[in-house]
């Protein structure tokens, strides 16, 4: 059954305020892993001020998938890198297993569209990278890199460079590389959206088994509704300008979950739904560019230029 969720705010400002935890964690005697109170951020340009999140309220449980979907431009990247510590919000806090968090840490690892490699690294030394960095030592090392590159099954291509690997099997070794430091949380910013149908398809499977297997708290950027159908427990739709959480949906189907399941094919277009309004509205901002009444950004030319109308929901 598709569920959608009203949002409300559980979070006692008062006691934010003087720095204890939110009273949502003692109510319910169960911390989020990821807690984001009130965040909000407006870039600054020439032009004016773009108003990317406001008022940004949710928790993620611990072990929980959750997709954040949205028109192109709504904030989702902003989020993502908030919570990655790799961009400062202008107000608001984020915190992670009952921690406050000031910045980047090794708990969290983000996971781009472009697999960041590095390619003077074979495949085998880039999943070791990070235990290196963090002084783990070189047979220990290389097993438990083994262990993970087992685990996206490519144990095969170890020796490889970074060149003679597919774009999908790139993005597999980014993930054994992010899951062999064993963070508390995976980020990924529309990780397959560079990828073809086919190897999405796989790599959709791939997610699902390695999620089932470590359990990990996932937070996954898209704007592809089906690839949120099939991944996610938790969906929750970002409207635009400014980007704030306009709906949630929980995905109670059963995993693993094939794209062209007729289950996912009828959520996606409950969501789609939803998000209609949305994506007219990014529309109606670029072909009316000089008098975008419906946005609260003041949007030029030049900014709406930047803002895609959604491609690939
Ligand atoms: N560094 C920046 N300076 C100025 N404006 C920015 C900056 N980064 C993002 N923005 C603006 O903030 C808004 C949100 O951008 P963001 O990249 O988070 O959107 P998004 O939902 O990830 O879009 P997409 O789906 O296209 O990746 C957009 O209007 C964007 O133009
Ligand atoms: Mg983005």
């Amino acid at each position: 059954m598709l569920e959608s969720i009203e949002i409300e705010n559980t979070i006692d400002t008062d006691q934010i305020k003087a720095g204890s935890k939110p009273l949502a964690y003692k109510l319910n005697d169960i911390q989020p892993k990821l807690c984001i109170q009130h965040i909000s951020k407006t870039f600054l340009s020439k032009n004016g001020g773009v108003s990317a999140l406001e008022d940004i309220n949710l928790e993620v449980k611990e072990g929980e998938f959750v997709c954040i979907v949205g028109p192109s431009g709504c904030g989702k990247t902003t989020l993502l890198n908030i919570v990655a510590g790799l961009e400062k919000a202008d107000s608001g806090e984020i915190w992670i297993s009952g921690r406050k968090i000031n910045g980047a840490g090794s708990d969290r690892v983000v996971i781009f569209q472009e697999a960041a490699l590095f390619p003077w690294l074979n495949v085998i030394k880039n999943v070791e990278f990070g235990l290196k960095q963090k002084g783990i030592n070189g047979s220990q090392r290389r097993n438990t890199a083994m262990e993970y590159l087992k685990l996206v099954h490519l144990t095969k291509f170890q020796h490889a460079h970074v060149h003679e690997l597919s774009g999908g099997m790139k993005q597999r070794v980014a993930i054994a590389r992010a899951l062999a430091i064993n963070p508390e949380m995976l980020l990924m910013d529309e990780p397959f959206s560079a990828l073809d149908a086919q190897t999405r398809w796989i790599l959709h499977f791939e997610l699902q088994s390695i999620w089932l297997k470590t359990k990990k708290t996932i937070l996954f950027v898209t704007h592809n509704i089906r690839e949120a159908v099939c991944l996610a427990d938790r969906i929750v739709i970002l409207s635009t300008s400014p980007g704030r959480i306009k709906k949630e949906f929980s995905v109670d189907l059963p995993r693993p979950r094939d794209d062209n399941d007729v289950n996912v094919a009828e959520y996606s277009t409950r969501i789609m739904k939803e998000l209609k309004a949305e994506i007219n509205k990014v529309l109606k901002c670029e072909m009316d560019a000089d008098s975008c009444v419906e946005c609260d950004i003041k949007c030029t030319t030049e900014e709406a230029a930047k803002t895609d109308a959604g491609g690939g929901i």
